[in-house]
C-alpha cells in the first residue's frame, strides 16, 4: 500500500492489510514537525498491531535534522524506516527535500548510511526514476543506497519533472531492478490499479512486489484481487455493493474513533465517490453526498444506491 498524504488513515491501513496488502508505509513526516511535537503528526503516527508490517516514512535532507527525528521515532516501534526521495512538490524540492535528492547520489548514500547506523530496523528508500525528464538517475541512486545498507527499494516510474503527466515508464523501473542485482527486493510503483496492471508491472520490470496508491483509494479490494491471484492463480469477482458499503462503514467508524464524529466524517466523506463510483452515481447524487455533514445524513443516500442495485439485479 503506497504512502499517500491525506489517504493513509490507520483504519484504512488496517483494512488494506486485511485485504491482502503485504506492507504499508505512513505518509511522509517532516523532521521539523516531529521535533517540535506537532500534535497532528504525533496523532498520525499512532498505529495498531494489525497494520504490521508498517514503516514510517520520513522526509530527508541533512543528517542534523534526520538523526534526532529518527531517535524520536525509534520507541514508536515501526517495522522499518522509509526515506522519501520522490516527493515532487516544488516547495519541498526547492528546499532540498524529496526528489531533489535524486540529483545527488553521493548524498543519498551518505544519508542512507547514517540512517542505517542510527536505527535498529531496516531502512528503505522510495524514489522516482530521476529529477529531470530523460535524466534517469535512479539506478545510480539506488546502487549507492544499497551499498550504504538500504534493505529495500521502491521506484515510481516517473521523474520529478514528469510529475503525473509523464507516462509511467516500466523500462526505467526495470533498469532499477537490474541495478539492484537481486541484492534487495525492488517494489515497482505507478498506475497499478487492478490485477492486469499489476501483472504487467511484474512481467515488464521483473520487480519483486508492486505498490498501489491511487488505485487503492476507495478500493482496498485491489489488494485481495492481486494477492489472491498470486497465491492461487484465480481471478476474483469484484465485490458487490453491500461488501463495499461494509468496508466504507468500517473505514468511517475507525476514522470517527480517531478524529471524532464530525471531523472524522469531513475526513472520509470524499472517499464515498471512490468507493461507490462504479455503482452508477450521477451528478445529483454526488452533489447531495457532498452536502452530507454526518454519517447519518449519508446513510439514506447509500440506501438509495443499494435499492438501485437491487432493482437492477431483479
Ligand atoms: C495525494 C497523494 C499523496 C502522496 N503522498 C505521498 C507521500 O506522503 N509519500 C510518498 O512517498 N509518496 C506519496 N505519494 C506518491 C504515491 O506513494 C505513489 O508513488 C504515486 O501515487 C504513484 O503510484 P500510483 O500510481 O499507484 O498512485 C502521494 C501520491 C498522491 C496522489
Amino acid at each position: 500500500m503506497a504512502p499517500m498524504m491525506g489517504y493513509n488513515e490507520a483504519p484504512l491501513r488496517r483494512i488494506c492489510r486485511r485485504y491482502g496488502s503485504g506492507l504499508a508505509v505512513t505518509e511522509m513526516v517532516k523532521p521539523e514537525k516531529l521535533l517540535r511535537g506537532d500534535p497532528n503528526v504525533l496523532r498520525d503516527l499512532e498505529f495498531a498491531d494489525e497494520e504490521r508490517p508498517l514503516g514510517v516514512q520520513i522526509a530527508v535532507r541533512e543528517e542534523e535534522e534526520l538523526l534526532p527525528a529518527l531517535e524520536l521515532l525509534a520507541p514508536r516501534g515501526f517495522d522499518f524506516v522509509d526515506l522519501n526521495m520522490g516527493c515532487p512538490l516544488k516547495k519541498e524540492c526547492n528546499k532540498g527535500w524529496g526528489a531533489a535528492l535524486l540529483k545527488d547520489p553521493a548524498k543519498v548514500a551518505r544519508l542512507v548510511a547514517a540512517s542505517v547506523a542510527a536505527v535498529d530496523v531496516p531502512v528503505t528508500v522510495k524514489v522516482r526514476t530521476g529529477y529531470e525528464l530523460e535524466e534517469r538517475t535512479a539506478p545510480e541512486v539506488v546502487e549507492g543506497a544499497i551499498e550504504a545498507g538500504a534493505a529495500l527499494v521502491c521506484v515510481h516510474g516517473r521523474t520529478k519533472m514528469g510529475w503525473y503527466r509523464e507516462e509511467n515508464d516500466l523500462s526505467a523501473i526495470a533498469d532499477v531492478v537490474a541495478a539492484a542485482r537481486g541484492r534487495v527486493p525492488v517494489i515497482g510503483n505507478g498506475d497499478v490499479v487492478d490485477l492486469d496492471t499489476a501483472l504487467a508491472m511484474f512481467e515488464q520490470t521483473g520487480c519483486d512486489a508492486v505498490m498501489i496508491g491511487r488505485g487503492a483509494v476507495g478500493n482496498p479490494w485491489v489488494f485481495r484481487e492481486v494477492d489472491h491471484y498470486l497465491r492461487c492463480g484465480e481471478r476474483l469477482e469484484r465485490p458487490d455493493f453491500a461488501t463495499v458499503r461494509e468496508l466504507f462503514e468500517e473505514h468511517m467508524e475507525g476514522v470517527a474513533e480517531i478524529f471524532g464524529e464530525r471531523k472524522g466524517f469531513r475526513q472520509v466523506r470524499r472517499y464515498a465517490f471512490y468507493y461507490f463510483g462504479r455503482f452508477g452515481l450521477d451528478n445529483a447524487w454526488r452533489a447531495r453526498a457532498a452536502q452530507a455533514k454526518t454519517r447519518a445524513e449519508l446513510a439514506p443516500l447509500l440506501d438509495e444506491i443499494e435499492r438501485g442495485q437491487l432493482s437492477a439485479a431483479s
